[in-house]
């Protein structure tokens, strides 16, 4: 547009003007196609990520149900884990509502049984130092399975560290204190949770007033005492409530 002189007369003017206006509009108009149209590619992707998550959480639990399935004794005790240990991170600080791997790591940390012979896994007498030495083994075996599972994450430390305890006598690398990653920790109280509250062929069931107590005597030794405080705080109906939902 020419620049405005003398000579323009208030008609050319206000032609002008309305003509930068209707090109003021057309850019406005413009700008909102834009942002509309980003918000539907928002809008789409966030619906491919969902259900992108979706697809990765039903390929873990068929994997852990596939592990499970082994075991009729214990069923559904990784899925019970899992819920337990999804609150008990959550007392923990641990940011599981933006990433699933914790909960995925929860969900897989027997993996590695599958290479565990059943006449070892099932044996109903004490095991032999070998076999029990087999045994050790699983967390390493379950992190070189799902060793190029990128999308498990810190999931995997999970799977590798379930059984270090807090005063580093646990397996397979002896890590103690904060050495060991903080869901592995939360996920050690969890499982202790699961497996005193479940019967077993040698015992039975505790109720969970009883299984908590019995947590709490391995707080500072077995467990990260910070966790088991957060664990005390938690009502046995909230577990209750989460066992049943199952
Ligand atoms: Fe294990």
């Amino acid at each position: 547009m020419s620049p405005i002189t003398g000579k323009d007369t208030v008609a050319s003017l206000q032609a002008r003007l309305e003509q930068t206006e209707r090109q003021a509009h057309a850019r406005q108009r413009q700008l909102e196609r834009y942002a509309a149209d980003l918000r539907e590619v928002f809008k789409q992707e966030r619906a491919r990520a969902q259900e992108l998550r979706r697809s990765y959480m039903a390929t873990v639990r068929a994997l852990s149900n596939a592990v499970e399935a082994r075991d009729a004794y214990t069923g559904k005790h990784a899925e019970r884990v899992a819920a337990y240990g999804m609150e008990l991170a959550r007392c923990c600080g641990l940011a599981v509502e933006d990433s699933p791997q914790i909960e995925f790591g929860f969900l897989l940390h027997d993996v590695g049984k599958v290479a565990v012979p059943d006449a070892i896994l099932f044996k109903s007498g004490s095991l032999t130092e070998e076999e029990y030495s087999l045994v050790r083994k699983h967390p390493v075996i379950g992190v070189e399975i799902l060793r190029d599972v990128d999308f498990l994450g810190e999931g995997k430390l999970v799977v590798r560290h379930h059984h270090e305890r807090w005063d580093g006598r646990g397996y397979p690398d002896r890590l103690a204190g904060d050495a060991i990653p903080l869901a592995a920790r939360v996920f050690a109280v969890a499982d202790a949770l699961d497996a005193l509250t479940t019967d077993r062929p040698y015992r039975p069931a505790s109720s969970f007033a009883d299984a908590r107590a019995e947590v709490m005597r391995g707080a500072g030794s077995q467990f990260d005492p910070v966790v088991t405080a957060a664990f005390r705080q938690i009502p046995d109906t909230t577990f209750q409530a989460l066992r049943e939902s199952l």
